[in-house]
């Protein structure tokens, strides 16, 4: 099987990272871990990276050259998918244009439902009685595009923003992979 060379943006932890990268590992996941962008030099994630020898970049100047710079990289890695994972800042329309559909993200919640920051305190505030993730096709709005995986659970009155945070990214270790292997599926 050819494995598509892949992306990874991330900002902070890297946890999905981590997971995305262990599943990589088996012959039959469709996607390679070639390289990973963090807008971050202090973002955790960058030690699993580095762990499993894979290329890592920074990235985080102004905007034509922040484009260029990427478009450098992918370009040297050969990259023809995506996977955003807890990366904090807005990917360009070029990048997003040029990578139609081959561009997905997680989100912690059950889009379209809360879009965007803070998630968690938001969930708790309205009351929910069901939570969980997304795993979605990018587009240029935010938290907007088809939706390929969502994972749920039901709330219970001791949930609280940290418990809300363990229980979603539980699911989204096993959201993302699958994610992924419904892509490629389908081709
Ligand atoms: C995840 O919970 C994801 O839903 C959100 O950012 C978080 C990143 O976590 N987009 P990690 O860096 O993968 O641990």
């Amino acid at each position: 099987m050819v494995k598509r060379k892949t992306c990874i943006f991330i900002s902070g932890h890297g946890s999905n990272l981590k997971n995305l990268i262990h599943h990589s590992r088996d012959k039959n996941f469709p996607i390679e871990i070639s390289l990973v962008i963090s807008n971050n030099k202090n973002a955790n994630g960058i030690n699993h990276a580095k762990k499993y020898k894979i290329p890592y970049a920074f990235i985080n100047t102004k905007r034509n050259d922040y484009e260029r710079k990427i478009f450098l990289y992918f370009k040297k890695y050969r990259i023809s998918f995506i996977c955003l994972a807890g990366y904090m800042k807005i990917i360009s329309k070029n990048i997003i244009s040029k990578f139609k559909e081959k561009i997905i993200n997680i989100h912690p919640s059950l889009l379209p439902k809360f879009k965007g920051l803070n998630t968690f305190s938001r969930i708790l505030k309205n009351k929910e009685k069901k939570t969980g993730c997304s795993v979605h096709f990018v587009n240029d709005k935010l938290d907007n595009g088809r939706i390929i995986v969502k994972k749920n659970f039901f709330l219970n009155s001791k949930d609280n923003e940290k418990s809300l945070k363990r229980k979603t990214q539980a699911l989204e270790y096993k959201a993302y992979p699958e994610a992924i292997i419904k892509i490629f599926r389908k081709y």
